[in-house]
């Protein structure tokens, strides 16, 4: 399973890349708009530094939700770096345009996407990437798990080379029930991933450990 950091924050992306297990980066336009990035040409200089800090795919939303405005948008980020992933929304252009993506070499990563019917439709169209929303799901009492267990399911079922990502995770049991239920893609909040360190017994046998070493050695 892939590690992606879902945000635009330099120093967050910095940080996990450190840890040695980074795989790439996912941003959006709420995360661009967090970290104070605006302005077409600052944008497209922010994708440009998150791919010198990581060397993997770097998804890149497109804003227009016309036909003719993705394409030419896609055409453009993926022109900024060879790791550049064009990141469309599940609406019916962005179906359209992912498919014409696919057959002119680009890869996409397809948003927003609730339902096991939208993943179908994105690996038809030979979506790279698939991003079903766990949080988002959850939040409204449905159970996200549920839908990545099914997407990943019928993708097995009927070959599609579609990879799933699994987005809008919120702490490190969704990371844990991901890995479970086969994503082959999670991208995570920082935070979630320093969670997976946590264990209170690490910390107190890590703790003997040093307080036995300082009394046999002084
Ligand atoms: O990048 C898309 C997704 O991960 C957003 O997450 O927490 O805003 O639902 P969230």
């Amino acid at each position: 399973m892939k590690f992606f950091i879902d945000t635009a924050n330099l120093e967050e992306i910095k940080e996990a890349a450190a840890l040695g297990i980074l795989d790439g980066v996912t941003t959006n336009p709420s995360l661009m708009a967090k970290v104070g990035v605006s302005g077409e040409e600052n944008i497209r200089n922010h994708y440009k530094a998150i791919c010198e800090i990581v060397d993997g795919d770097i998804s890149a939303e497109v804003i227009a939700t016309d036909y003719d405005g993705i394409i030419r948008e896609g055409k453009e980020l993926a022109a900024l770096h060879p790791n550049i992933v064009v990141k469309v929304p599940m609406i019916k252009d962005g179906v359209k345009a992912i498919r014409w993506f696919t057959d002119n070499g680009i890869r996409t990563n397809c948003t927003l996407v609730f339902s096991a019917g939208q993943a179908i439709l994105a690996a038809k169209a030979g979506a790279t990437y698939l991003s079903p929303f766990i949080g988002r799901i959850d939040d409204i009492n449905w159970d996200g798990m549920d839908l990545i267990a099914q997407i990943v399911h019928i993708y097995n079922v009927h070959g599609f080379d579609t990879q799933v990502l699994a987005a809008s995770i919120r702490n490190p049991m969704h990371i844990v029930k991901c890995a479970e239920a086969g994503a082959d893609v999670v991208t995570c909040p920082l935070s979630s991933i320093m969670g997976l360190f946590k264990h209170p017994l690490t910390d107190i046998g890590l703790a003997q450990f040093l307080a036995d070493h300082k009394k046999a050695n002084g």
